[in-house]
Parts: C-alpha cells; sequence; structure tokens
C-alpha cells in the first residue's frame, strides 16, 4: 500500500532567502494560492519575527488559505513563538515551526549553549507552542551533523513535550543519501516509530544531492518532506519540490509512496516564481527547464515522434508543459524536419524535402536552433525559385 508523502512547501520562506528571490505580500499572497492549487500540504508563508512587512504577508497568507496549512517559523524564544501564533491564529489550519540547532558546532560557537540547556529551551518551547496549537514542529538544525545519540534525545524531548513533527535538516548539504537514511532509520526506530509524530527531511543542495537526500529519507522513514519550487532557497538551494514528487510519480513502485500534488500544475507554478522573482532556471533543470523535454539529435527525434516513451519518461503534458518539444538544429534528421514542416501545414514530398534539408543544415550550422520563421523563409524561396522555373 502506497505510504503518502506529506509535502511541505518552503518557497515563501527559505525559498525568499535566496539572493534575489525576496517577496513582497502580494507575490507571497499570489505564489501561496498557486501553491495550495498544486496541492502543497503545508505551505510555510515566512518567519513572523524578521520584520512587520514579513508579519503582515505571513498573516495575508495565513488570512485566505482554505486547504493548506499554514506553517509560520520561529527560533525557541518565547516572543518569536508568540509572533508566530499572533500572524497564523487566524488560519484554518495554523502550524508553528520552531528551530534550534543540535550540532556541536552550532551549539559551541552560534548558540554559546551546553547539551543540557539545548535540551531544555527545546522541551519549553515546543511546551510553550503547544499551548496555542498541536500543530507543533520542531527542527533540529544542522542535523545531520549533529552526534546521532544526541539528536536521538533532542527528538525524543521535542515529542515528550508535544511536537507533531520532528525534522532533521540537512541544513548545509553536506550528507550523502547514504548517511541520510541512515540517519532517519536510527532517530524513526527510537523515537517517532509506533508514536502519531511525523518525520520529516529538509535537504540543502550545497553537494547537488538535496533530492537524492530526501528520497533517501522518505525510503527511511520520513512521511513529510520540505522543499522549494525551482529549489530556491540558501545558497545552491533546497530540494526541489517538483524533482521530488516527479520522482515518486514516475518510480512509484520502487517508493510506495505518493503525494497529492497536481502534476499539471508544476509548470505553471515553476513559471509564475520565475515571472515574480525574475529569476530563471537554467534551460537543462529538471522537470521544469526549457530543455526538459526536448529532443534534438536526429536519432532521438525520430524514435520520440514513433513514441514518445523511447526518450521520455514522462509527458510533458503531465506535468503542465504545452508546445513542440522537438528542437531543429544540426544534429536533426529529415523525419524530424518533414514533420515539422507538416506541423506548419506544407506535405513535402520526396525530392522537396531533400531539397530543403540540405538548405536546412547550411542554416543550422549558422545558427544553434532554427526557428519555424527559418523554415517558412526556406520554402518560400524554394516556392518562388520554382515559379520563376516554370
Ligand atoms: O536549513 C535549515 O536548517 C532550516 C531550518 C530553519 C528548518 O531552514
Ligand atoms: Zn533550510
Amino acid at each position: 500500500m502506497s505510504r503518502k508523502i506529506h509535502i511541505f512547501d518552503t518557497t515563501l520562506r527559505d525559498g525568499e532567502q535566496s539572493p534575489g528571490c525576496s517577496m513582497n505580500l502580494e507575490e507571497k499572497l499570489q505564489m501561496a494560492r498557486q501553491l495550495e492549487k498544486l496541492g502543497a500540504d503545508i505551505i510555510e508563508a515566512g518567519f513572523p519575527i524578521a520584520s512587520e512587512g514579513e508579519f503582515e504577508a505571513v498573516k495575508a497568507v495565513a488570512d485566505v488559505l482554505e486547504k493548506s496549512t499554514v506553517a509560520a517559523l520561529c527560533r525557541t524564544k518565547v516572543l518569536d513563538i508568540d509572533r508566530a501564533w499572533e500572524a497564523i491564529a487566524a488560519a484554518k489550519n495554523p502550524r508553528i515551526h520552531t528551530f534550534l540547532a543540535t550540532s556541536e558546532i552550532h551549539m559551541k560557537y552560534k548558540l554559546n549553549m551546553s547539551r543540557q540547556e539545548v535540551l531544555d529551551n527545546i522541551r519549553a518551547a515546543v511546551s510553550h507552542a503547544c499551548q496555542y496549537t498541536d500543530d507543533v514542529e520542531f527542527s533540529a538544525e544542522d542535523a545531520s551533523r549533529s552526534d546521532l545519540a544526541f539528536l536521538v534525545d533532542a527528538a525524543a524531548v521535542a515529542v515528550e513535550a508535544g511536537a507533531s513533527t520532528v525534522n532533521l535538516p540537512d541544513t548545509v548539504g553536506y550528507a550523502t543519501p547514504g548517511d541520510h537514511g541512515r540517519m532517519f532509520a536510527e532517530v524513526h526506530r527510537q523515537v517517532t516509530a509506533g508514536k502519531n509524530v511525523r518525520l520529516s527531511a529538509h535537504c540543502h543542495n550545497d553537494l547537488g544531492l538535496a533530492v537524492a537526500n530526501s528520497l533517501a529519507a522518505v525510503e527511511n522513514g520520513a512521511d513529510q518532506v520540505e522543499c522549494t519550487i525551482n529549489g530556491i532557497g540558501e545558497r545552491a538551494g533546497n530540494a526541489s519540490l517538483e524533482e521530488i514528487a516527479m520522482a515518486l510519480y514516475v518510480r512509484r513502485e520502487a517508493y510506495q509512496a505518493s503525494t497529492s500534488v497536481l502534476s499539471k500544475e508544476i509548470f505553471p507554478t515553476s513559471q509564475m516564481l520565475s515571472a515574480i522573482t525574475g529569476v530563471n532556471v537554467q534551460p537543462h533543470k529538471a522537470i521544469v527547464g526549457d530543455n526538459a523535454f526536448a529532443h534534438e539529435a536526429g536519432i532521438h527525434q525520430d524514435g520520440v515522434l514513433k513514441n514518445a516513451l523511447t526518450y521520455e519518461i514522462m509527458t510533458p503534458a503531465s506535468v503542465g508543459v504545452k508546445g513542440n518539444n522537438i528542437v531543429l538544429g544540426k544534429h536533426s534528421g529529415r523525419h524530424a524536419l518533414k514533420q515539422r514542416y507538416k506541423e506548419l501545414g506544407h506535405d513535402l514530398d520526396k525530392d522537396r524535402l531533400e531539397t530543403l534539408y540540405r538548405q536546412f543544415l547550411a542554416v543550422a550550422d549558422e545558427k544553434k536552433r532554427v526557428e519555424d520563421e527559418d523554415l517558412q523563409r526556406l520554402i518560400a524561396n524554394v516556392e518562388t525559385k520554382k515559379k520563376s522555373v516554370a
């Protein structure tokens, strides 16, 4: 039986921490509505204590969402927690998300706290948050670089104090899938197994492993994944929502897990985020990049035109991508050229195809991509010459 994996979208919080990606209240609202339509189970709207504007934006999101849970981030300080609650109190489904680091390096240099002080802070913060709502998430920041026995203690304290979700972030993107899976398996075995507590993954992409690490967590007991649209986030970004959702869908027999993501909304959501932030994804970005479904090599084009499954593991339409995926360039073959001309309204016989193909290759040698206008120009020239000869 397939397990449900809860999608916790943090585009509006961790994603927004990406240079150049900050959003104003209206932009956050527009994105939040689209994320709800996409099927995100939880939407982290921001960090209310950060500024007055951030507080207002989180509150506005909390006021409008109908289905998705709205999370607000806060440190373990009482003032932070109170401010977070104030921002989301009116939400249909509010969640307080509090965090404290558990790695030696963070405790010593950043927090200047002993292990006992960290455990005491976690207990006090989670208990305080639970006075407002049952839906409290605790994140052990830098979990992947924490001593595992201490991480288990920290998670156990959070659960005893009432946390319903325990998140184990790979804050600096240091974990490998093997390490990450083992950490989740151990915390699951010792703390959350058999309890009504959700274990969550939150991976950063410093080594390009954020999605692989998130999936390793899913295989080892995580039933929530924190991620962002287009993978935006601190430094090299967070795990990309679209990649996780489609990996779980396309390889469902391997993961035996599913999400509530409406895959057709993926591309529109990605496009909306790029339009709002002005930050585009690279052309070869999986799922949502311009080239994600483009085929230029003649052999591939021939295969795709005969049966798309030869070179596509999902259809562009399934993620909301419309339009033509055959790119005409110097690697393209006659088959693709004939097909494109057909789509443009010209049925080419063998001779005309041969003539046009030679001219097309000459243009392709000059240009990286041959566009429809180039094809129209070529065929118009051929027609004119034919008429003048006649
Ligand atoms: O990366 C991280 O550790 C975080 C936490 C605040 C959840 O973003
Ligand atoms: Zn993060």
